[in-house]
């Protein structure tokens, strides 16, 4: 059996950061992470200041579980994890500003150049379904079709990740956009950026490795470290 232990114990630090960070709280929120044979999700309805490694839960794609009672949402994590191959984690909070445009079913448009880091010139909402069912995971997918991440009508954000590192640091992302985007609605509805510019945005982003768009080969043609060779 592969020792998952380092998973589990960096799984408990990154849900405690995604409370201490303010874009979750009280039981909301849940966290899976690919393994070898399924993946490892947070347990349902346990606070994060208290979850140990050992109350992570262990899965598979047919939805058999050993530990504890999986998060309640253990199925769109699964139908992620399962449809999306490039994708190894799946993080879900209740951020406040992303949650209130998910009241509104708001789509993220390109108001501003950062929507690109969710991989396209929106970030759409999910149709509501509730927690915890197939028809909430249904919507969920479609609403991350060529997307890294999107809103929940009525109820949150999923961001995704090849890393819980990357899966926290776009969640952040989400909830300032989000934050900024009710902010300037507050002025009417923001002009947006082109499709086209919003290209650029996001093969400036894949050549600079910016943010979650890692490209080993990108390179920032102005800017190198000092000491490489010319
Ligand atoms: P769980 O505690 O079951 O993971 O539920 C929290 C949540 O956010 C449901 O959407």
């Amino acid at each position: 059996m592969t020792d998952d232990s380092a998973l589990r114990r960096e799984m408990v630090d990154v849900c405690r950061r995604m409370n201490s960070s303010g874009i979750n709280q009280g039981n909301a929120g849940n966290l899976s992470v690919r393994s070898s044979d399924g993946f490892l999700i947070t347990p349902s309805s346990l606070p994060y200041e208290t979850m140990t490694p050992e109350d992570i839960v262990e899965m598979g794609f047919d939805g058999t579980y050993v530990g504890r009672r999986p998060s309640s949402e253990w199925r769109f994590h699964r139908d992620i994890l399962r449809e999306r191959q490039e994708i190894e984690v799946v993080l879900h909070c209740h951020s406040l500003y992303a949650t209130t445009l998910a009241c509104h079913h708001k789509t993220i448009p390109s108001f501003h150049y950062m929507t690109g880091v969710a991989g396209g010139t929106t970030i759409r909402c999910a149709g509501y379904a509730t927690f915890g069912t197939q028809a909430l995971s249904d919507n969920a997918l479609v609403a991350l079709k060529d997307r890294l991440a999107c809103l929940l009508g009525q109820h949150g954000q999923i961001s995704l990740g090849k890393t819980m590192e990357a899966a926290l640091w776009l969640a952040n992302e989400v909830e300032t956009l989000s934050r900024m985007y009710v902010q300037a609605l507050s002025l009417g509805e923001p002009p947006v950026l082109s499709d086209e510019e919003m290209a650029r945005v996001i093969e400036q982003m894949r050549k600079m490795s910016y943010g979650q768009a890692p490209d080993p080969e990108g390179t920032n043609d102005l800017a190198r470290p000092r000491d490489a060779a010319v």
